[in-house]
C-alpha cells in the first residue's frame, strides 16, 4: 500500500532577488507523524512553511498537503490546516481571552463554543490568570503561549509550528511538547521547525535537516547520529596548542575540526571506524602537542547537526592559526546553536 503523505512537496524554488532561499526542496511527511525541520538561519525553514500554508507562491516545483495542491486549491489547503509564525501574530490591543474567541469565530466555533474553547486552552497553557489582559502587556513567552492556543483551537489534520518553543521557559516548552505529542497520537500530522535538536530529537519521528534551501540529511536522530560515525574530542594542555591540534585531528578525520576555546577542545566528526583512541593519542604526540583528555565517542546532536550543516559557513581551509576554525561556545550549544 502507499504510505499517504500528509505534506509532500518536490522541486520547491523560492528566490527573494538575489537569494535562492529554496533551492529544490522536497519533503515527504507520512500522515500522523511529527517531522522537525532543521537547519541553520536563513536555512528556508520559514519560507518553507510559508510556502506549505500557501502564505507565499513558489517559483516553481509543487507541494500537496493534505491531500490539496497549495497552488491550484490554497483554500482546501488553508481548512486543513493550523499554522503559528515565528513571530507572534496576535493582536495586543485585546485581551488573551478576546484574542482565543476572536479566533475561534473566524474558524466558525459557535460563540458559546468559542467561550469554552477559549477558557480550555488558557488554562491548558498557564494563561487564565492573565486572559483578562490586553496581550500587548504580557512577556514574550506569554505571547508565544497564546499564539500556540490560538492554533489549537479546532481540530485540523496537519499543523505547521514554526519555531513553537524559541523563547519559552524549560516548563512552558515541556507543556508545548505535551500538546505536540497529544495532537501527533490523535492522528494530527506536525510538521515544526526547531533551532532546539532537543526538541527535534524527543518529539519528530523523522528530522529534515536543510541546509541552503535544499534537504542535506534525513532520517531518526539515531540513524542521523550514526551516518556521523563516532566524535573525537581532544582537550589540549594549554590554549596556544589549540591550532595545532585542530590541524592534527582534520588530517586524522578529514573533516573540519570545531575549536572552543573556552574550554581549550577540539572536536571532529569522524566517519572512519577504524580510527581508535590509541591512533589519535599517537598522532597528537607526533605533532608535540600536550594532551589533557582524549575521548573516542558517540556523538550529540549537536555535533551532528553542525556536521551536517558544515558547509553552512564559507569553508575553513586548514591554517595554523585557531580563530580560522568554527567556534563552538559550550554554553551554546548545550541550549541550541
Ligand atoms: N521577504 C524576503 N525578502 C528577501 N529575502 C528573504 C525574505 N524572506 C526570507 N528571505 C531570505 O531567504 C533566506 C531564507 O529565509 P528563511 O526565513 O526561510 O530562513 P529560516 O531557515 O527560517 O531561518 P531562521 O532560522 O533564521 O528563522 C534567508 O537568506 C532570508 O534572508
Ligand atoms: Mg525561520
Amino acid at each position: 500500500m502507499k504510505t499517504p503523505y500528509a505534506v509532500l512537496s518536490e522541486g520547491l524554488h523560492k528566490r527573494y532577488g538575489e537569494v535562492h532561499a529554496l533551492r529544490g526542496l522536497d519533503l515527504a511527511v507520512p500522515e500522523g507523524t511529527v517531522c522537525g525541520l532543521l537547519g541553520p538561519n536563513g536555512a528556508g525553514k520559514t519560507t518553507a512553511v510559508h510556502i506549505l500554508s500557501t502564505l507565499r507562491a513558489p517559483d516553481s516545483g509543487t507541494a500537496r498537503v493534505a491531500g490539496h495542491d497549495v497552488t491550484a486549491d490554497p483554500r482546501a489547503v488553508r481548512r486543513s490546516i493550523a499554522l503559528t509564525g515565528q513571530f507572534a501574530s496576535v493582536d495586543g490591543d485585546l485581551t488573551g481571552r478576546e484574542n482565543l474567541r476572536l479566533f475561534a469565530r473566524l474558524q466558525r466555533l459557535r460563540p458559546a463554543a468559542a467561550a469554552r474553547r477559549a477558557d480550555e486552552l488558557l488554562d491548558r497553557f498557564g494563561l487564565a490568570e492573565l486572559a483578562g489582559r490586553p496581550a500587548r502587556t504580557y512577556s514574550g513567552g506569554q505571547r508565544r503561549r497564546l499564539d500556540l492556543a490560538a492554533c489549537l483551537l479546532t481540530d485540523v489534520p496537519v499543523l505547521f509550528l514554526d519555531e513553537p518553543t524559541t523563547g519559552l521557559d524549560p516548563r512552558s516548552r515541556g507543556d508545548i511538547w505535551d500538546a505536540v505529542r497529544e495532537l501527533a497520537a490523535g492522528g494530527t500530522t506536525v510538521l515544526l521547525t526547531t533551532q532546539y535538536l532537543e526538541e527535534a530529537d524527543r518529539l519528530a519521528d523523522d528530522i529534515v535537516v536543510i541546509d541552503h534551501g535544499r534537504v542535506s540529511a534525513t532520517g531518526t536522530p539515531e540513524e542521523l547520529k550514526a551516518a556521523i560515525g563516532s566524535y573525537v574530542e581532544v582537550v589540549v594542555g594549554d590554549a596556544s596548542e589549540l591550532a595545532g591540534a585542530a590541524v592534527a585531528l582534520g588530517r586524522l578525520t578529514g573533516a573540519q575540526p570545531a575549536v572552543d576555546a573556552e574550554r581549550r577542545t577540539v572536536g571532529s566528526a569522524c566517519a572512519d571506524p577504524t580510527l581508535t583512541l590509541p591512533r589519535v593519542v599517537r598522532e597528537l604526540d607526533t605533532a608535540g602537542i600536550g594532551l589533557a583528555d582524549v575521548s573516542v565517542r558517540q556523538p550529540t546532536l549537536d555535533e551532528v547537526f553542525l556536521r551536517l550543516t558544515a558547509d553552512a559557513s564559507e569553508p575553513h581551509p586548514l591554517k595554523d592559526d585557531a580563530e580560522d576554525f568554527p567556534i563552538v561556545m559550550s554554553s551554546r550549544s548545550r541550549d541550541g546553536w
